[in-house]
């Protein structure tokens, strides 16, 4: 197994796939934006060594703060996303770069698969798909994997906020028009695990989320009931009445047809990842 670099390996994403690294003895390296900013071309370059694979987890995600600074999104999502690619270009690496639902319109009615044509309505969603692009121009062979949905319970994720607001109020509104694939981040590192050890038959975009679909007000439930609490606190609204900077994609369910054609491990379905999630919380 070749060693693997993980950037922006705070993230809930890269500090999670660092723990699965290490749990299955695979050598990594984990480094979050202190010790390597991705829009330092020079830096990247130092830190990617030959024959090893880089995942790039390093992104901006602040979602609404983008719309308002388009440009200091792209600089990371785009540009640092090249600087990654061409690194691993000039040094011999593999390359897996992640992305997100937001590179589709969220229109559809039927599961997106990889191939679909994109159409980002967001500044988020445009410079995480011009770094795809970029990453596809500097390195052809680098593996693009879009999730969505992404939690912990325990960073400032959605789960996380659902278990706060059950402590603190009695009801709570939630968004029930607006559906996806809750996705529990240590699934996610896991199957970035098994794709970066396989090579997942060199399938190019790929698609990872926990199987099946629910909307926010779905996922609160869920969460409301797991732990206990009554799942009627939940109260559902429309996105109208939750006007946000960033407009969220209505449809945002990923084919998981990619997955299994790269021969990979297909996620659990979504609520059966929640519950271990909460009750690895305790
Ligand atoms: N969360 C979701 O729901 C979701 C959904 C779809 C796709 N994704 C994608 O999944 C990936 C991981 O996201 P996440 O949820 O783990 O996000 P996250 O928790 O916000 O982590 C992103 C990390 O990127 C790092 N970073 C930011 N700017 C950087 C720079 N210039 N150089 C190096 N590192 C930088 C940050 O590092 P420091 O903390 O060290 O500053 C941060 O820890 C991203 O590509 C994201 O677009 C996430």
């Amino acid at each position: 197994m070749r060693r693997i670099l993980v950037t922006g390996a705070r993230g809930q994403l890269g500090a999670r796939l660092l723990q699965c690294a290490e749990a299955a003895g695979v050598s990594a390296v984990g480094v979050g934006s202190a010790e390597l900013d991705i829009t330092d071309r020079e830096a990247v370059d130092s830190w990617v060594e030959p024959g090893s694979v880089v995942v790039n987890c390093a992104a901006y995600t602040a979602v609404d703060a983008a719309e308002s600074d388009e440009a200091a999104a792209a600089a990371v999502n785009e540009r640092g996303a090249r600087n990654v690619a061409e690194a691993c270009a000039r040094a011999g690496a593999g390359l897996i770069h992640v992305s997100t639902d937001y590179v589709f319109p969220g229109d559809a009615h039927a599961p997106y698969e990889a191939d679909d044509a994109t159409g980002p309505r967001s500044a988020y969603g445009r410079t995480k798909l011009a770094g795809e692009q970029a990453v596809r121009r500097a390195l052809p062979d680098a593996q693009v994997v879009r999730t969505a949905w992404v939690y912990t319970g325990a960073d400032s994720d959605f789960v996380a906020t659902m278990l706060r607001l059950e402590r603190e109020r009695e009801t709570v509104q939630v968004v029930d028009d607006q559906l996806g694939s809750p996705t529990y981040a240590v699934d996610l590192a896991a199957g970035l695990l098994e794709l970066a050890r396989t090579g997942g038959r060199g399938v190019p975009t790929l698609h990872a989320t926990n199987a099946g679909s629910a909307t926010w007000f779905d996922l609160a439930r869920a969460v409301f009931a797991e732990v206990g609490a009554d799942p009627e606190r939940v109260r559902a609204c429309s996105s109208a009445e939750f006007v946000r900077p960033a407009p969220r994609p209505a449809y945002s369910v990923l084919s998981p047809r990619s997955w299994e054609a790269a021969g990979l491990t297909p996620l659990r379905p979504w609520r059966d990842a929640l519950a271990d999630a909460l009750a690895r919380l305790g």
